[in-house]
């Protein structure tokens, strides 16, 4: 596994891999790397030849400074991961070789981002379009790998890449769970014993919802506050649950097959997101 640290490396990697004939993936990442990651780059296998992994903790997308500095950094383990996993490049650029003093552009995609995460954590989204447009320039892939989890995050990029006209198919990867349903996460690791017991009510909830529409149900209120009340006892904190189409991220009156259940809400400080797609 090569391992490079400039931009300018990587793309000298991407170029002389695709002149090899190599069809490239990039699986953008902070680290901090779980099941849910190593499921990313197993995707990324079935679709390329050449995978490239970035591990990368963005400041820029973090509103609070206390998550930054919180988030998990677990490089060693990482790299291993990784090099067990069979990545064939893994790309860690320093935060100065990111956004040097003198970096002064920011991307921003209006619309998409402006409710949910958008409007719960203001600069969050231009801190993910901005670091992802460096990371798939520099990689140049023909594919990129992101987990539905982040399911605003995954609309918002496909329409960056549409509207500027980045030549890089988005992939969304199915979202990991714990035995018990918890999606994986690299926050989990911040819940302490009595929080990881109470998150599970969110994916308890999600789930419930989803058999109810399996079940005919198709008005959003009735979708929708089943969860709420299975939530609420355990998570104070609940900032949304909506269902709204998958491509506009607008609010639907009934649920569709494809349509998707978005939650969020914030267990003893730490922001916990999850959603399901509605399917037959
Ligand atoms: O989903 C993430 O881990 C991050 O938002 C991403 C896409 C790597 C950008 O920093």
């Amino acid at each position: 596994m090569k391992i490079v640290e400039t931009a300018r490396e990587l793309s000298d990697l991407s170029r002389s891999m695709r002149q090899s004939g190599q069809k490239i993936a990039l699986v953008p990442t902070m680290g901090a790397l779980h099941g849910g990651h190593r499921s990313l780059i197993h995707v990324a296998q079935q679709h390329a030849e050449f995978v490239i992994v970035s591990i990368f903790v963005n400041r820029l997308q973090f509103n609070i400074e206390e998550d930054f500095a919180t988030y998990p950094v677990t490089l060693e383990d990482d790299i291993a991961i990784c090099r067990s996993s069979g990545v064939s490049a893994l790309y860690m650029p320093s935060s100065e070789s990111m956004y040097p003093e003198s970096f002064a552009t920011s991307v921003e995609v209006s619309g998409l981002t402006a409710r949910f995460e958008g409007a719960s954590r203001p600069g969050h989204f231009s801190g993910v379009t901005t670091v992802v447009t460096k990371l798939v320039t520099a990689s140049a892939p023909d594919i990129a790998i992101f987990g539905q989890k982040d399911f605003q995050q995954f609309a918002v990029l496909r329409k960056l890449m549409t509207d500027l006209d980045i030549p890089v198919d988005m992939v969304m990867a199915p979202t990991i769970r714990e035995e018990d349903g918890l999606a994986l996460s690299s926050r989990n690791v911040r819940l302490n014993k009595d929080s990881r017991r109470r998150a599970v009510s969110i994916s308890q909830g999600l789930f419930h919802s989803l058999s109810l529409f399996q079940s005919g149900v198709r008005d959003t209120h009735e979708l929708v506050e089943p969860v709420r009340q299975i939530c609420s006892d355990e998570i104070k904190n609940i900032d949304y649950i909506a269902i709204v189409d998958a491509q506009t991220l607008e609010d639907v009156s009934e649920a569709h097959a494809g349509d998707v259940l978005l939650f969020a809400g914030t267990l003893d400080g730490i922001r916990l997101i999850d959603n399901i797609i509605f399917c037959a």
